[in-house]
């Protein structure tokens, strides 16, 4: 059995390293070289052709068409249909669906159907499934239950995909390709994964002692005389498990998906011809999976549902949806590959949230608006029809229940489609962003090894660390700043500001690029929990968090957390702000001013944010979180004014954006709006001022 699990460990890493090799030339350049950037933004619609009887086929493209859009994505999910027995394949039905798109002027993305193998592979081979972590194996019925380290698994895929890849690799209407779906590196307990870990360990750690030295295994006799005795570290047992093994597999389970998308780019890449892009749609804001390895692809792309049963902003933010999403994927997809697009967008009410409303009038509209914005090269929704039968019913398409009848959604779409035909002909292609917008360009740093360690160990259950970082998407975006969300291996001089969000896990060289960035005239804002820990997780043998002391120009004597009800108080300028989720206590250093104190609890008087210059730039320290988080947005005004940036002070919820000599703005907030900067200059779109869910395009 072991033999059995180590070779099909081995067979992963042969797919991966020689799918990484084949794949790296294509994928390292400019994803833009796909989307000719006159094209500006391509409005598409998802299709399952084997969901309908195939003598409506015809009849649906050609209303696809006449609605305006100018791609259609097939064959996702539809592994049944492409092998319904093992090796036997039938492509009949997709080259007529193929076929009839093009002929309605329909470019094609088509997709590897590896989320959902079909019930002869389970039946056959049932060491293909996931486990979870409750030990018991997700079966048959559902999607995303296969186990990617299994050999027998790898096997098929590679053959449904290399057949799909000679099939249409070389066919002009496909357009590229999307693999797998919203990849969620979901926990796998399976014989499998669990062999695969093991072996991620034994590369990473070489000896066993190393090993037992990162995971400090001395706690509670942990420690292990093999790489054989390892399991998978799993939450759900009596106690917690250690952090450092947790931080581990999650850091495997994110490559294991990473590299599976890698190899199957690398299968495809054998047969398809270079102008066939390859992508993945993750999930906006993925938390096991980590976007970013997946480099062998040529860009990647996102999905996104704003209105989910979340509250939004104000009475009717409800239905006009979660205001940072948009802007948050935007500035983090772009950034991967220099291009993207949204794979999936809402186009209506959907079926899988606790509260499914109907979202406001416009709104599809406006999203599309807030997509294009961001420079997206296109936007896909999901889904064209509406679904009849199936898990996903009560799920909204671009045309209703009856197959035909356009949805109020889908009437957005095809009216978005149809202004982005007009703004095409408009197109300069020597606009140049306005100097006052370029210059107070902002970056956000990320990496998911922060996420994956403070969720283990929150310390408080009021911690949520997307909701951290995305206050400084909305607070960067209301100073209308461009924004990216970068790694650490970029170049971080490219931007002025450069804030890193609850910085929890780092090293003395990521300090050293920090410090290197602000003397050489960067302004760097770092916040809650940044530099408590070593990057296995474990704290330092100094004083808290003492490795950003020199940095920051301050020591971060301790920190506080209160009740959900606590009363914390901090004071800035006078003006007091409530707090009750997290506050760094703050000891500023000779030449480091305190810009906000703690007004109560045990340590008033103490700091709360500190400032200082370094070389030609700035640090701040923000060790607290306000309940609004209107302190940090004043903090962040003022480490712009002095860094001499201008800055917008739009509210909350409104995003304006500057594209290819186009200004878009869109309203989230439940208020109108009045956009000074479009005061005076040719109005494309929409009028003052800007109502919820509306749009306003000017140049
Ligand atoms: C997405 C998923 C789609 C579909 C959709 C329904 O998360 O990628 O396949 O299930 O949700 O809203």
């Amino acid at each position: 059995m072991r033999k059995l699990l180590r070779l099909s460990f081995v067979l992963l890493l042969v797919f991966a390293s020689n799918a990484s090799a084949l794949s790296q030339t294509r994928a390292q350049e400019s994803a833009a070289r796909f989307f000719p950037a006159k094209d500006l933004m391509r409005v598409g619609v998802y299709y399952y052709p084997e969901h309908w009887p195939e003598s409506q086929w015809d009849r649906d493209f050609a209303n696809m068409e006449r609605l305006g859009f100018e791609f259609v994505h097939m064959a996702e999910f539809a592994w049944a249909n492409m092998e319904p027995e093992e090796g036997k394949f039938d492509f009949a039905w997709l080259d007529k669906a193929v076929e009839l798109a093009a002929r309605h002027h329909l470019k094609v993305i088509l997709c590897t159907p590896t989320p959902t193998p079909p019930a002869w592979m389970y039946e056959k081979y049932p060491q293909a499934y996931l486990v979870g972590a409750d030990g018991r194996r997700r079966e048959h019925g559902s999607r995303g239950n296969n186990a990617l380290a299994d050999a027998t698994y790898l096997r098929l895929t590679e053959r449904v995909v290399t057949e799909l890849a000679r099939r249409y690799g070389r066919n002009p209407a496909v357009w590229g390709w999307q693999l797998d779906n919203e990849p969620g590196a979901w926990p796998d307990y399976s014989p499998s994964a669990q062999a695969a870990f093991r072996e991620w360990l034994k590369s990473r750690y070489k000896t066993i002692g190393a090993l037992n030295k990162e995971w400090g295994a001395a706690f509670w006799s942990l420690t292990y005389n093999s790489f054989d005795q390892i399991l998978a570290p799993n939450p759900s047992t009596l106690y917690g498990v250690s952090p450092h093994a947790i931080l581990d597999f999650r850091r495997f389970t994110a490559d294991l998906t990473a590299k599976f998308l890698n190899w199957q780019a690398a299968v495809l890449r054998r047969h398809t011809q270079p102008s066939q892009w390859i992508t993945t749609n993750y999930i906006s804001n993925t938390s096991y999976s980590d976007p970013r390895r997946s480099d062998a692809l040529d860009f990647i792309s996102y999905t996104m549902y704003p209105v989910g049963g979340g509250r939004g902003l104000g009475e009717d933010g409800f239905r006009l949806g979660w205001q940072d999403g948009i802007a948050f994927a935007n500035a983090f997809y772009k950034n991967i590959k220099g291009a993207t697009g949204v794979m999936e967008l809402q186009p209506g009410q959907v079926n899988w949230a606790w509260i499914n409303p109907q979202p406001a009038p416009g709104v599809i509209r406006m999203w599309l608006w807030h997509a294009f914005a961001g420079g997206l090269s296109f936007a896909c929704n999901y889904r064209y029809r509406q679904p009849l039968y199936g898990s996903e019913l009560y799920h909204y398409g671009i045309v209703r229940t009856d197959g035909v009848t356009p949805s109020p959604g889908g009437l957005q779409y095809s009216q978005v489609a149809r202004e982005m035909r007009e703004l095409r002909a408009k197109y300069d292609p020597n606009a140049k962003p306005p100097a006052a917008y370029g210059a107070r360009r902002t970056a956000i740093l990320w990496n998911h090894d922060n996420l994956w360690n403070i969720d283990y160990q929150k310390q408080t259950g009021l911690w949520d660390t997307w909701g951290h970082m995305f206050r400084y998407v909305g607070i960067a975006k209301s100073f209308g700043a461009p924004l990216e969300i970068i790694p650490e291996s970029e170049d971080f001089t490219k931007y002025p500001v450069l804030m890193a969000p609850a910085y929890q896990l780092l090293d003395e060289e990521l300090v050293r690029k920090w410090t290197r960035y602000v003397e050489a005239g960067g302004h760097l804002v770092l916040t809650a929990r940044t530099g408590q820990k070593r990057r296995n997780g474990q704290l330092w043998e100094a004083r808290w968090a003492e490795p950003i002391y020199a940095l920051i120009g301050a020591e971060v004597s301790f920190f506080d957390l209160l009740l959900d009800d606590g009363k914390g108080e901090v004071r800035m300028n006078g003006d007091a702000h409530a707090w009750n989720v997290w506050a760094d206590v703050l000891k500023p250093a000779e030449g480091t001013e305190s810009l906000a104190q703690y007004s109560n609890q045990f340590y008033a008087g103490q700091s709360a944010v500190t400032y200082r210059r370094l070389g030609k730039g700035s640090v701040t320290y923000i060790g607290v979180q306000t309940r609004d988080g209107q302190l940090e947005k004043n903090v962040l005004r003022e480490v712009y004014r002095r860094a001499g940036l201008s800055t917008e002070d739009y509210p909350a919820g409104v995003y304006v954006d500057w594209r290819d000599g186009f200004w878009v703005a869109v309203n989230y907030s439940s208020r109108p709006a009045e956009i000074k900067a479009a005061k005076g200059a040719e109005i494309l779109y929409g009028t003052q001022p800007l109502k919820p869910a509306d749009v306003l395009v000017w140049r």
